[in-house]
């Protein structure tokens, strides 16, 4: 049942509102001594083609990973969670960010990017003179799918335990581009210790895939100076992404 609650949850995170119960389910629900006596059969109740699935492959995979993720204990992190945070957005993005680690909002919500840094990052997302995209059409993760306390930065043990779980989502939503939000991101995903003001505003191949790195929406609201060159990194990301759905 835990596990249901968990795969509805994760349906609402990517914009499922409603999902039609299966006849099977809706007589599984009927308490015996309300159902009608068996009806012998006929042409009327023949079983019919099968419906199509309202949950993709793809979405069903991605639950069954934030189900894993819900009931990780692998580093001490579990211990102070509220809940985890496995991301949100469309399953089928072309373009994925990712972030460091959820923050008391995301811990609280269950939701990446839900807090201030959310906010700056949604304006970076939506500007039209930047990104010019719903937030609803990219999908946004994080490296840590539990909140360090205080929002102290990741540990490398917690890093390790996590990584896994990033590398399957993205693996599942294959996007045609990643954006590594900050240096943490950047780190995990690129294998370097390079700082993240050298990292930004070149293209780099993460297992396939174009990956861009820009500052992380925290840092840019404690320093606003460096807003015009995330904005020329998510420029590029913006001609990339147009570029290839030109073609
Ligand atoms: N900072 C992050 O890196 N991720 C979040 O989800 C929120 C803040």
């Amino acid at each position: 049942m835990k596990d249901a609650v968990t795969y509805f949850k994760y349906l609402k995170t990517i914009g499922v509102e409603y999902v039609e119960p299966s006849p099977a389910t809706v007589q599984a629900l009927i308490p015996a001594e309300q159902k009608p006596a068996a009806a012998p059969p006929s042409a009327a109740s023949a079983p019919k083609k099968e419906e199509p699935a309202i949950v993709s492959d793809k979405e069903a995979k991605l639950a069954e990973l934030a189900a894993k993720v819900t009931k990780c204990k692998k580093c001490p992190l579990h211990k102070t969670r509220t809940q985890t945070v496995f991301g949100s957005g469309n399953p089928n993005a072309e373009i994925m960010f990712v972030g460091e680690a959820p923050g008391a909002d995301e811990d609280e919500q269950g939701l990446p990017f839900v807090g201030r840094a959310g906010k700056t990052l949604t304006k970076m997302i939506e500007e039209p003179r930047v990104l010019g995209m719903k937030r609803e059409e990219v999908y946004i993760a994080n490296v840590l799918k539990c909140r360090p306390p205080n929002n102290r930065p990741p540990e490398p043990g917690e890093v390790a335990h996590c990584e896994g779980f990033l590398k399957e989502q993205i693996a599942l939503i294959r996007p045609a581009f990643i954006c590594a939000l900050g240096a943490h991101a950047a780190h995990t995903l690129l294998k370097t210790n390079e700082p993240i003001g050298r990292l930004r505003g070149k293209w780099f191949d993460y297992e396939g895939v174009p990956l861009i790195a820009t500052y992380h929406p925290s840092f840019l609201n404690r320093s606003p100076e460096y807003k015009k060159e995330a904005w020329k990194d998510l420029l590029m990301l913006k001609d990339a992404y147009q570029n290839r759905r030109a073609r």
